[in-house]
């Protein structure tokens, strides 16, 4: 596996713990974001920055503290540790707005429900670790991750062994490069690994027990492709890796429907309130790979790859084998929106005229 893929040695902490940002600070803002210490990298062309300007760590939101990350340190004993026993968002800041943050905490809350974790913190207050957090940061453009453990318990799988919830929240800086991979388009190969059944670990829950689909993406990487596309045990098109899945077909937009075994994304709630929003039909439809095979366009949605055309599946063209049209509308569309819609994090923030109403929800 390429260094490209481990998370870089923490550097040094010296960042302010202001709780406000003041002017000076807001001046800082854009330049701090915009120096880079190092990367990691999670989809080709998405690189989570980390570290800043090759000095500054991260300040993190650990249990009702802001440390510095070196500080920021979790136990052997954590049940999310021991046995993936936990949840977790990945969110975005665009600009000094959180993107779509109430859909994101009502996703963490009703996951945290499914396995019966307590989540210590009532939502409005995690609302505010979130955004205090990507502050503490001076980021305006952020990718947060929010996670939720079991906590501290024995060796023991017993949840009832862990009294207190571990919370944890991490903002960085996000850069998504190349761009021409979203002007080029993705290709992408259907996996051997099955999505889990509904009935074990439900993919609705965005669970820190990711193994079914880091073994999906393992193969997509030895394919040498950026994606691996993820079947049910039926057969039936589940979605990517770590994103959701749309085909074009006669101008309508079709997506399965999350009772097959897929996350529900924000950004594909998003992408259909869009599209409706352009009088585009669109559909929740089971349909197999003789349908990726046969569509006009394929694209993936996901908080980190936003919106990416994907031209290829197991070598065959899909469509004319370039982005297609409504691919590149919806793409800028959803830039329009991450650009204008979300909770300010800083006051100055105003959200454009779009963020009033929250239209785009479905
Ligand atoms: C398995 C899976 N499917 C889909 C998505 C896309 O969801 P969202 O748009 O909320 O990021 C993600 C990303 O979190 C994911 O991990």
């Amino acid at each position: 596996m390429s260094a490209r893929f481990l998370i870089l040695t923490p550097v040094s902490a010296t960042a302010s713990f202001s709780s406000s940002v003041g002017a000076t600070n807001r001046g800082a803002v854009k330049g701090l974001a915009n120096r880079r210490a190092g990367f990691f990298h999670i989809l080709p062309g998405v690189y989570f920055v980390h570290g800043v300007g090759g000095k500054i760590g991260l300040i993190i939101y650990l249990d009702g503290e802001y440390v510095p990350e070196e500080r920021a340190k979790v136990s052997v004993f954590d049940h999310g540790l021991l046995y993936g026993d936990g949840v977790f968002e990945g969110i975005r800041a665009y600009n000094g707005l959180a993107f779509r943050l109430k859909e994101h905490l009502e996703r963490l809350y009703a996951s945290a429900k499914h396995i019966a974790l307590e989540i210590p913190l009532p939502m409005a207050a995690m609302e505010e670790v979130v955004l205090e957090t990507v502050r503490r940061n001076d980021l305006r453009d952020a990718y947060i991750r929010l996670v939720v453990s079991r906590g501290k318990g024995d060796l023991g799988l017993d949840p009832r062994k862990c009294p207190r919830a571990t919370v944890f929240c991490i903002a960085a800086a996000i850069e998504l490069y190349p761009a021409e991979l979203y002007d080029r388009g993705l290709e992408m190969v259907t996996v051997a690994t099955r999505r889990n059944v509904s009935e074990a670990v439900n993919p609705r829950v965005k669970s820190l027990n990711y193994l079914n689909n880091i073994l999906a993406k393992i193969e997509a990487n030895l394919a040498g492709v950026g994606e691996g596309l993820i079947l049910n045990h039926e057969g039936y098109v589940v979605e990517a890796t770590g994103d959701n899945v749309f085909i074009v077909k006669e101008g309508a937009l079709i997506t399965p429907p999350p009772y097959l075994g897929l996350l529900e994304g924000v950004t594909r709630n998003a992408v259909i309130g869009l599209a409706r929003r352009r009088g585009i039909e669109v559909r929740e439809e089971v349909f197999t790979r003789y349908e990726i095979y046969n569509a006009d366009e394929c694209l993936l949605t996901g908080t980190a790859a936003e919106v990416i055309p994907v031209v290829r599946l197991d070598g065959r063209p899909i469509g004319s084998g370039h982005p297609g049209e409504m691919s590149k509308t919806l793409i800028a569309d959803f830039h329009r929106l991450t650009r204008t819609e979300g909770v300010p994090v800083y006051q100055e923030v105003t959200p454009g005229e779009e963020n009033v109403s929250c239209q785009a929800s479905r």
